[in-house]
């Protein structure tokens, strides 16, 4: 494709991307193929000969589009969204045409500057520990595996980066409501998923702190050597919140590292009736959030913030002599604030989005979905045939139809199960399950850019009518 043609196809393209957003009410929010449907339809090989961009695109629409959920419909009400927004897309398309890997400051100088700047931005937003610094992550999975690596290392004074384990017997500490990134994490950090310990949680679905110290106890009693905890803000299953500072006591009265994991709610932090959510922040060595998830910021963009970042930087710091530049002092070389060599520029989407909503904007959506939420649970609280199966944090609402209280669990879930899977094939809207003490739980999650009272209204008639002739 040459310049010329790539002018008129961007064109076509951004008229075609205005068009989807615009008509994306249209479309069924979960994709409705069957599996293997997509791969069958695609050829299995790749073309010999080169083939002009309208026929691809076609087949961009005809085969690939069918098979796609539309995270951003308004009516997305599944998992936790990864809410974009207009300014962050063109952002995207920005960092896809300049396509620079950016691993050191003079890979582009602009990328490594307005990383740090905008990592400042949303620590202040956040009101996180003004002497903490920034990076940007993948993933909120990335970013607790660097924690973990880097609790290790500071640990173990670096040897394991050098030598390898020796004796060391190390726990891990998270609730059993935490993500399974954290599981993943412990066994790629060579702790073994032995060593990681799940401690109870209390009513609201957040760790208890006594069981936790108890663990720690028991732990050192055996020679172990508890290394680091994860506290969730927000676990994925019901958004429980923390806590954290008794949590955060117990890691400084061990010196155990602790690391917060706040990938979904970490959003509502720019709200200050949701600050308490970090009361005890300054005993955590590190904290991450997904702007992916909840602040406009198109997937991927997490921010990962560390109390000590020479730790950082001395668990992952690699000096080959092909990457050695001369600026050291004043500049961040991110290559070596976590796992991979050549970075996307995230910051860019991220600049884009913050300068064109404000901290305002920002503050407002999240209020707005917060609102929606709470106009909703008490609806649901109001019927005598739904029950709320955790509380209400933020904007998720964790529900289930009971007709009659007389029906056992497995009736129930089976029911339940059925009301799911038949909301989701009428396209109209997408929620997700979880199971709470063994019950069959509807996860409703309201938190896309654009959803407003109407969408989660009719969500709320389409409920009821549909778990009505399941019954
Ligand atoms: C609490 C929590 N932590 C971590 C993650 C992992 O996020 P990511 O997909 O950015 O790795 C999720 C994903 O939903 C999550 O809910």
């Amino acid at each position: 494709m040459d310049k010329k043609e790539f002018r008129k196809q961007a064109h076509e393209l951004v008229d075609w991307m205005a068009d989807y957003l615009e008509n994306i009410e249209k479309l069924p929010v979960k994709s409705q193929v069957a599996p293997k449907e997509i791969f069958d339809k695609l050829p299995n090989s790749a073309p010999q000969k080169a083939e002009d961009f309208k026929s691809v695109f076609d087949d961009f629409e005809k085969i690939i589009m069918p098979g796609i959920t539309h995270w951003q419909h308004p009516s997305f009400f599944a998992y936790f969204p990864a809410n974009s927004s207009p300014p962050s897309i063109l952002g995207e398309m920005l960092t896809s045409t300049l396509a620079a890997p950016c691993m050191v400051w003079q890979t582009s100088p602009a990328a490594a500057e307005l990383e740090e700047q905008v990592m400042i931005w949303l620590r202040q937003m956040l009101s996180l520990p003004e002497s903490w610094s920034g990076v940007i992550q993948d993933t909120a999975s990335t970013a607790t595996l660097a924690s973990l690596l880097s609790a290790r290392e500071k640990s173990s004074d670096y040897a394991i980066n050098q030598h390898g384990f020796a004796q060391q017997k190390y726990r891990v500490y998270c609730s059993s409501e935490t993500h399974s990134s954290i599981d993943k994490a412990v066994k790629i950090a060579g702790f073994g998923s032995d060593n990681l310990i799940k401690v109870d949680v209390d009513d609201s679905f957040a760790m208890r702190p006594g069981k936790l110290a108890q663990a720690i106890q028991e732990d050192v009693e055996k020679g172990f050597t508890p290394l680091a905890v994860i506290a969730t803000l927000g676990t994925t299953s019901t958004t429980a919140i923390g806590p954290l500072k008794p949590i955060g006591e117990i890691c400084q009265k061990y010196k155990i590292w602790l690391h917060v994991d706040a990938a979904f709610a970490g959003s509502a932090l720019v709200l200050d009736e949701m600050k308490f959510m970090i009361d005890g922040i300054e005993l955590a060595d590190s904290f991450v959030f997904n702007p992916h998830k909840w602040m406009l910021t198109n997937f991927d963009c997490s921010a990962y913030f560390v109390k000590d970042e020479e730790a950082l930087v001395k668990t992952f710091e690699i000096m080959p002599e092909y990457l050695k530049t001369a600026e050291k002092l004043d500049v961040n070389n991110y290559r070596d604030w976590g796992i991979p060599l050549g970075r996307r520029f995230r910051a860019l989407k991220l600049w884009f989005v913050l300068r064109s909503y404000g901290i305002e904007g920002i503050q407002s959506m999240i209020r707005n979905h917060i609102n929606l939420a709470t106009d909703l649970e008490t609806q649901i609280k109001q019927h005598p045939q739904f029950e709320l199966l955790a509380p209400r944090s933020l904007n998720l609402l964790c529900f289930r139809f009971v007709p009659d209280t007389s029906l056992d669990i497995d009736t129930l879930n089976d029911m339940n199960l059925r009301i799911l899977e038949s909301l989701n094939a009428t396209g109209k809207m997408f929620v997700t399950h979880t199971k709470l003490h063994g019950k069959y739980v509807i996860r409703m999650l309201i938190g896309q850019s654009d959803v407003t009272k109407s969408h989660v209204d009719s969500a709320w008639e389409l409920i009821q009518k549909t778990a009505l002739e399941i019954k």
